[in-house]
């Protein structure tokens, strides 16, 4: 049967299936479905095949690792950045790397006094494999711009250093589980030990609850805390302001915050 989609519809449909979330075809060449109703029907069943996950070998039932102490031991034994990346390559626990592209672990200068933390990858973050790169880390950089602040900046007073509490995009960039940030926590105390920035910025509910074991950030933002033995701050998530741009007055106000402290004004 001709298919009655214009290329347009089809382009859009496409589209549709990537933003859900679809990051590869299922077989090299288009099946006709139409032309196959007989034996769709005769054929026997096929045994559903294993999650890729379940082929891998290192698993905590294979290890009898508990994936937050072996996130620890494995975290603690990175002196350096690099080799903190490296541990993370490797740590078997976390199902979300082997649906993700790339391990998303930080962009901007190490060392600089402001570290953002965000939440997980998204879809373009996953591609390219840096954080915050698609529209909600645009108005990420325009927020902290405002403020003279930057990622490519190359002195630790001008630069923001950027990292996320997931480094693998969940499916579907649904929510990260408990037991994601439990296990990812241990990296990100490391992570901000080995950077030693001078104060976090803690961007939205998932950034708060692995660095302040709670969620609110209606209430949490603008008001300064403590995360990882930094202060830290609070605030709304920018696709949170992408979605609600009211709330980029209260965002201004935790920028203009986080300006003062670092100039000793606050
Ligand atoms: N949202 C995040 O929290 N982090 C990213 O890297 C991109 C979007």
């Amino acid at each position: 049967m001709e298919s009655t989609l214009t290329p347009e519809a089809a382009l859009a449909s496409l589209a549709w299936q990537i933003e859900l979330g679809a990051t590869e075809a299922i077989g090299d060449a288009p099946v006709d479905r139409y032309a196959l109703p007989d034996r769709q029907a005769t054929t026997p069943k096929q045994a559903t095949p294993a999650p890729a996950a379940a082929a891998e070998p290192r698993t905590p039932e294979t290890t009898g690792d508990d994936p937050v102490t072996a996130a620890t031991t494995a975290s603690a034994g990175a002196t350096t950045l690099d080799a903190l990346r490296a541990a993370l390559g490797t740590y078997p626990h976390c199902a979300l790397r082997h649906g993700a592209r790339n391990l998303v672990f930080a962009d901007g200068l190490p060392g600089a006094r402001v570290m953002v933390i965000g939440e997980a990858p998204g879809r373009e973050e996953d591609i390219e494999g840096r954080p915050f790169v698609g529209r909600a880390g645009q108005l990420l950089d325009r927020m902290f711009a405002a403020i003279g602040l930057g990622r490519g900046a190359t002195t630790p007073q001008d630069a923001l250093y950027i990292a996320n509490v997931l480094p693998w995009r969940p499916p579907q960039n649904r929510d990260p589980n408990a037991d994601e940030i439990a296990m990812m926590r241990p990296f990100m105390a490391r992570h901000v030990a080995l950077a030693n920035p001078d104060i976090v910025v803690l961007m939205g509910n998932i950034s708060c609850e692995a660095g302040l074991g709670r969620r609110g950030i209606t209430r949490l933002r603008g008001h300064w805390a403590e995360a990882y033995g930094k202060p830290a701050l609070p605030m709304f998530h920018p696709a949170y302001l992408l979605r609600n741009p009211a709330a980029k007055r209260e965002a201004w106000a935790d920028l203009l915050a986080l300006k003062a402290r670092l100039t000793g004004g606050a």
